[in-house]
């Protein structure tokens, strides 16, 4: 049977158009169940409705607190009984009983190059930092905010000219909108888990994110 995709979002969903393209040419085998935001607004909705999949709003803001919220969203979940929930530009941290519902079956891309810069406005922060270079990491959700097992990473250089929006644009151009696919397509296909904290592919235990060179073609 075909895997069942959840995709959440917050705002434009260039991660979710993605994941949408890579369902409809085959190259993720699943079907995506719902995709649901926490914002009314969300751009990235239209790409939901324009491919007919069905979506869900749950404005965060109307809920009486991130409790209730997360009670509300798992309840939807549960209702799309999905094998894969991917987080894609979801800005809402979810507690500690909604992730350990989910275990397992949630991932999320993050646009640093993991376990440099959790949280926010990684850009920004490495550009201050003058690092070299800077990536995207897709990991398991856990508790931990951008902490869960890494599963892949792309990196580029730094340009000495660039500045917050240019880099950003480059990461999730030539990095994450490669490497999410590729890795709920594993997922989908039973090559990719998480047992015992630890991402395994294809039975092997990953100590670190793969790169950019396993990617496959189809992907790249
Ligand atoms: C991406 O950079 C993603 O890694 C981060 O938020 C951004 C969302 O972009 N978590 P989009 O909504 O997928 O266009």
């Amino acid at each position: 049977m075909r895997a069942r995709l959840a995709v959440l979002i917050s705002g434009r969903g260039r991660n979710l158009h993605a994941l949408i393209a890579a369902v409809q040419d085959g190259r993720i085998d699943a079907e995506i169940a719902t995709v649901i935001s926490n914002c009314r607004d969300a751009e990235g909705l239209a790409f939901a409705r324009d491919a007919g999949i069905a979506t869900e709003i749950l404005p965060h803001a109307e809920f009486a607190d991130r409790r209730t919220f997360d009670t509300a969203l798992a309840e939807r979940l549960r209702w799309h009984a999905p094998d894969i929930v991917a987080l894609a530009g979801f800005m809402r941290v979810l507690g500690e009983d909604f992730v350990t519902e989910f275990c397992g079956r949630m991932l999320n891309i993050h646009p640093s190059l993991l376990p440099k810069y959790a949280g926010l406005h990684t850009h920004r922060r490495a550009l201050a930092a003058h690092d070299d270079e800077h990536g995207a990491t897709v990991h398991f959700v856990t508790s931990e905010l951008d902490g869960g097992a890494p599963v892949i990473q792309g990196r580029l250089p730094i340009k000495a000219d660039d500045c917050e929006a240019q880099l950003a644009e480059r990461v999730l151009n030539e990095i994450e909108l490669k490497i999410y696919p590729q890795a709920v397509a594993w997922m989908a296909r039973g090559e990719l888990q998480l047992v015992d904290n630890a991402a395994i592919y294809k039975g092997q235990r990953l100590d670190r994110a793969l790169g950019m060179d396993q990617l496959e073609e189809a992907f790249r």
